[in-house]
């Protein structure tokens, strides 16, 4: 099994706590050259009733929550879940004084401990490829929606940050990064999807990556699922940042990087 969908590994490595994923957002937020923001375009796309029942599986830092606070309805319901205790005790610090308005609760996508047709809206956010049963998880999420109630779930492309991987990888070719195929991504998601619910649909956010500081670009890669942690140390990680340093001079200290995110959105049946 890769580590992509080694559950022992992300809940005890790579998620059992917020600062892999951190170094991964914080390296979007600096250089996304789309200026509306991913976090707020999600925002967007949740168009739920006014008293709607949310739940959020594998929320991790819940930092969609965070950004639009403010923008949150005063009706709604919000149930934050991860399978990590450690990411959940992460999204309530990263929520601080706004942590009380929302429920916490550590739950497994593939076992969700709620009651048939519960909620109006499951969240399923750039999660479900690390879900090694995800029939299961996707018959679970349909089971605790109320008919017509709604299923969002984002994930990426094929082609998503393919330089920044690229780049790593022509360093040194025994570095891999996550799953050789993304179980679950915009393009193979759609025919899992339709096995359970109505109407899917998949929107794409346009974004790039146009980096300009190496260290961020060099912690992002490190945090990944993968063995660049494992192969980047000590005298060898000195020399890759030199040499992603002399790459940047090569293209005048801009390093493009294609972005392919998006969400699925769909009812259930
Ligand atoms: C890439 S992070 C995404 C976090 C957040 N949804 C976002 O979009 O920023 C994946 C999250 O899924 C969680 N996760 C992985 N497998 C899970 C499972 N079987 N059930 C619930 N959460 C899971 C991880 O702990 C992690 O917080």
């Amino acid at each position: 099994m890769s580590r992509f969908s080694d559950q022992d590994y992300l809940l005890t490595e790579q998620y059992h706590n917020a600062s892999n994923l951190m170094d991964r957002i914080r390296l979007h937020e600096q250089f996304s050259t789309n200026p509306y923001g991913w976090m707020a375009w999600l925002f967007d796309q949740y168009q739920l009733p006014a008293d709607a029942h949310i739940l959020e599986v594998g929320c991790g830092p819940a930092d969609c929550w965070h950004k639009n606070y403010q923008r949150i309805p005063a009706g709604w319901n919000i149930t934050l879940s991860d399978f990590s205790a450690g990411m959940l005790d992460s999204a309530r610090t990263h929520l601080g004084d706004n942590a009380g308005r929302f429920t916490f609760r550590v739950i497994d996508a593939q076992a969700i401990p709620y009651e048939d047709a519960h909620f109006d809206a499951v969240i399923a956010n750039h999660m479900l490829y690390h879900v090694p049963d995800r029939p299961q998880a996707l018959a679970e999420i349909q089971r605790v929606l109320k008919l017509d109630g709604q299923f969002f779930a984002t994930t990426i492309g094929p082609t998503h940050l393919q330089e920044m991987y690229d780049l790593a990888r022509w360093f040194d070719p025994s570095i891999v990064f996550g799953s050789v195929a993304n179980p679950f991504d915009l393009e193979n998601g759609l025919a899992q999807l339709e096995a359970w619910f109505l109407d899917v649909q998949v929107e794409h956010y346009p974004d790039s990556l146009v980096v300009t500081e190496v260290k961020p670009l060099v912690a992002f890669i490190l945090s990944t699922t993968g063995n660049a942690r494992e192969i980047l140390q000590g005298d060898r990680l000195t020399t890759f940042i030199t040499w992603v340093e002399e790459e940047f001079s090569r293209q005048d200290g801009q390093f493009f990087i294609t972005k392919d995110s998006g969400i699925f959105k769909a009812r259930r049946a």
